[in-house]
């Protein structure tokens, strides 16, 4: 079966699953964001077969509650071939959820060429997610509002007010804290 958005699940949940502290989440997709690969424990967090992951687009477990201007700062990023730091909420084939801290990068062919993206997640730590829940929040309401552009706009300010930079902020949250 080829999934793809439709057959993300529409009874969305209340319930977490959670990450052990010593797995690792990998993906990778082809140039347009075209799953071409996972291990076996992000198909069984997410609750689908790894032959039906194969070629699905990513956005196949995009939770609601994630503001898009997280993926827009994901994909300006590794399109330029540099790291994306990020929390991620996503979304299970059951309706549940779970929280990763996410890297993803580009790879490259001995020209320099970008030839698919890598994805490695593990658990995010739990004052990580406190931190970030109500920032994604008030993201997701400037989107509805104002678009992708507001929310940008929202996330800048509150990057300058906390006189910091995005990565900066990200990977404190992750290191500073107990998974
Ligand atoms: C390697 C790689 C891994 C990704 N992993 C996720 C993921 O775990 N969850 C997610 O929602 N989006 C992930 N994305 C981003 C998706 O491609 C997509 O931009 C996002 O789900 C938003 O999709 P939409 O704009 O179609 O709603 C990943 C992208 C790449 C390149």
């Amino acid at each position: 079966m080829n999934l793809s958005k439709q057959n993300a699940p529409t009874n969305i949940t209340n319930i977490e699953k959670e990450l052990d502290e010593k797995d690792f989440i990998i993906s990778k997709t082809d140039t347009k964001g075209k799953i071409i690969y996972c291990n076996e424990i992000f198909a069984k967090m997410v609750g689908y077969s790894t032959a039906d992951l194969m070629g699905a687009n990513h956005n196949l477990i995009r939770h609601p509650n994630m503001p898009k201007v997280a993926f827009k700062l994901a994909w300006d990023l590794i399109k330029n071939k540099k790291e994306f730091f990020g929390f991620v909420k996503n979304l299970c084939s059951d309706g549940s959820y779970y929280w990763v801290f996410t890297c993803i990068t580009a790879d490259l062919d001995t020209n320099g060429n970008i030839i698919s993206y890598t994805s490695v997640r593990r658990k995010a730590s739990k004052s990580a997610i406190d931190t970030i829940v109500p920032i994604y929040k008030l993201l997701l309401d400037n989107e509805k509002k104002g678009g992708v552009e507001s929310s940008l706009e929202s996330l800048n300010n509150f990057l300058y007010e906390n006189q910091t930079t995005y990565d900066e902020f990200i990977l404190s949250l992750q290191s500073n804290t107990k998974v």
